[in-house]
């Protein structure tokens, strides 16, 4: 089968597509024919290895799993023997940050893993682009334990994250505050946001309004800046390390000091979440964000384009033909 792989950190041109054997299905697997495939953020960190952090699970010196791409559609083309959930001929999307290997035309999955059969109503591009910016969303908004009628500002709106944090936050009943570029507005508030900032007029650390909780879904800005507008009690999450990793640190010490905090939490995926966001989907309450699809052979683009920290919403890998 085709597939993008690499088998050294660093730069989108690590990455070249090859043939290689198609996966063998397990007992208690499924066998995946890929449609769609998301190049985003958590393939991006993966190849690069520019936190080394992520080497303890990808490979110490180099990648151990040639095939990225955590997040994927298809279609069910083979079933383990004690698999009874699935069939052939299923449409499945789901996401798979251990495994990966989406970025090819087969890939297998255990099917008590995060993968689930698509609703009726969803195409294989949107179900692509369901879980990953999703799932962190969901995890963060969870961790902050917000609650209906709270003040949010997400801070970097138009990411995969931002875009799904902001009709997250307003399928669970937030007032939601959403920070991008003059250009992304109009985007933006058709996701469902009460109020919109565009970062390049308007300091938001500066304005009146006080916030439960501040998400900063691209990592840009600081706890420090937040603070100024959080109430007391409020909570800070950011999706990046921050300075010198201060927000590891951080969620320790201000667990104990003062009265506004900084979490850090370890986003966890299951089966129940990604029906969950299926279901939203389907029921037209999350529309996740398509900015544009490339083909396989186009791999190296496309990881550019994600690289530069531009892409609104999610960009695509398409595997079919
Ligand atoms: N911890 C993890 O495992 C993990 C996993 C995935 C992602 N991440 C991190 O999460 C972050 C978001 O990922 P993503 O895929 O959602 O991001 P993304 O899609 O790459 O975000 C791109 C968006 O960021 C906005 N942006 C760029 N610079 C900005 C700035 N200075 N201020 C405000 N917005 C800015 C841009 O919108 P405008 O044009 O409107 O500025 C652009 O639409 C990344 O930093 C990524 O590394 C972490």
């Amino acid at each position: 089968m085709k597939a993008a792989v690499y088998y050294k950190y660093g730069k989108p041109e690590v990455v070249s597509v090859a043939d290689v054997p198609a996966p063998i299905c397990g007992n208690n697997e499924i066998l995946i024919q890929i449609k769609y495939a998301s190049v985003n953020r958590t393939d991006a960190g993966f190849r690069s290895a520019e936190y080394v952090i992520s080497r303890l699970f990808s490979g110490l010196f180099k990648p151990k799993n040639p095939v990225l791409g955590c997040e994927f559609s298809g279609i069910v083309t083979q079933v383990g023997s004690e698999v009874t959930d699935f069939n052939v001929g299923d449409r499945v999307y789901g996401f798979d940050d251990s495994g990966f290997g989406s970025h090819a035309e087969y890939k297998t999955i255990k099917a008590s893993e995060p993968v689930c059969v698509i609703p009726h109503n969803v195409d294989f591009e949107i179900a692509a682009a369901t879980t990953e910016g999703s799932h962190y969303a969901l995890c963060n908004i969870r961790a902050a334990k917000v609650q209906k009628g709270q003040n949010v500002l997400v801070y970097g709106a138009t990411g995969a994250i931002g875009s799904a944090a902001v009709q997250l936050l307003k399928h669970f009943g937030a007032t939601v505050t959403a920070v991008c570029r003059k250009e992304h507005l109009e985007l933006v508030k058709s996701l469902g946001a009460d109020v919109v900032l565009d970062y390049q007029a308007t300091d938001y650390t500066q304005t009146t309004e006080r916030y439960h909780f501040v998400f900063d879904a691209v990592g840009k800005s600081s706890f420090g800046q937040a603070k100024l507008v959080l109430l007391d009690g409020g909570i800070y999450i950011s999706t990046e390390l921050g300075k010198n990793g201060e927000n590891v640190y951080k969620a320790i010490t201000t667990k104990f000091i003062g009265k506004k905090r900084l979490m850090f939490p370890l986003p966890i995926s299951t089966k129940e979440d990604l029906k969950l966001l299926g279901d939203l989907v389907s029921e037209g309450k999350f529309k996740p964000q398509i900015d544009c699809v490339y083909a396989l052979n186009d791999i190296v683009e496309a990881y550019k384009y994600v690289d530069s920290g531009q892409k609104v919403g999610n960009v695509l890998l398409r595997l079919e033909d």
